[in-house]
């Protein structure tokens, strides 16, 4: 459905609770992982990624802190440019600490990639990835994932098409085209 306002949203795919219980299960196994292993720094991607890092956070059992960094690539679209531009950096230095990247939806890949080089070079004591979503299209190995969802753009928890709807409480599937 397409508006004078543009897209709506026109079908839920994850309700307010089922992404409550998918976010606990996975912050008890991330906990679990890391059990031990010193402190967790959770680094999350801006903007998208902001309610279910502020989610998981919470249910981790572990010690945690917490990091913010933002890259560019979409625009205001709903294709990826692949080109991806670090608009906010981390404020803190990762240098033998444990840190796990958390981003909203994995696509392409393109974003995690580039993060992955950057804070690699970096020296962390290691680098893993955590996506509240991915795309059903073979993009990069994710080491913790919500859901696999198929090739539709998504909104709600943070998502968004051109910075909107990022407040809805649920994931729902918008229909761009038609
Ligand atoms: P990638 O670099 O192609 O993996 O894209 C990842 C980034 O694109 C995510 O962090 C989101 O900001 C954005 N993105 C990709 N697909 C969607 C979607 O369906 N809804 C909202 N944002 C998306």
């Amino acid at each position: 459905m397409t508006t004078p306002e543009g897209p709506k949203p026109v079908r839920i795919l994850f309700s307010e609770d089922a992404i409550r219980r998918r976010v606990e299960e996975l912050a008890r196994q991330i906990s679990s992982d890391y059990a031990g292993k010193g402190e967790v720094l959770l680094v999350g991607v801006l903007k998208g990624a902001f309610i279910f890092l502020a989610d998981l956070c919470r249910k981790m059992t572990v010690p945690r802190r917490v990091d913010f960094i933002a890259v560019s690539s979409y625009g205001d679209k709903t294709v990826s440019s692949g080109n991806v531009r670090l608009v906010l950096d981390l404020r803190g230095d990762i240098a033998g600490r444990h840190v796990l990247v958390v981003e909203d939806i994995v696509d392409t890949g393109s974003t995690f990639s580039y993060l992955l080089e950057l804070l690699r070079l970096r020296g962390p004591a290691s680098v893993k990835t955590c996506a509240f979503l991915r795309k059903e299209k073979g993009g990069p190995p994710v080491d913790y994932v919500g859901f696999e969802i198929a090739d539709e753009w998504v909104v709600g928890y943070g998502l968004d098409y051109a910075d909107a709807y990022r407040a809805l409480p649920h994931i729902a599937v918008l229909q761009v085209n038609g």
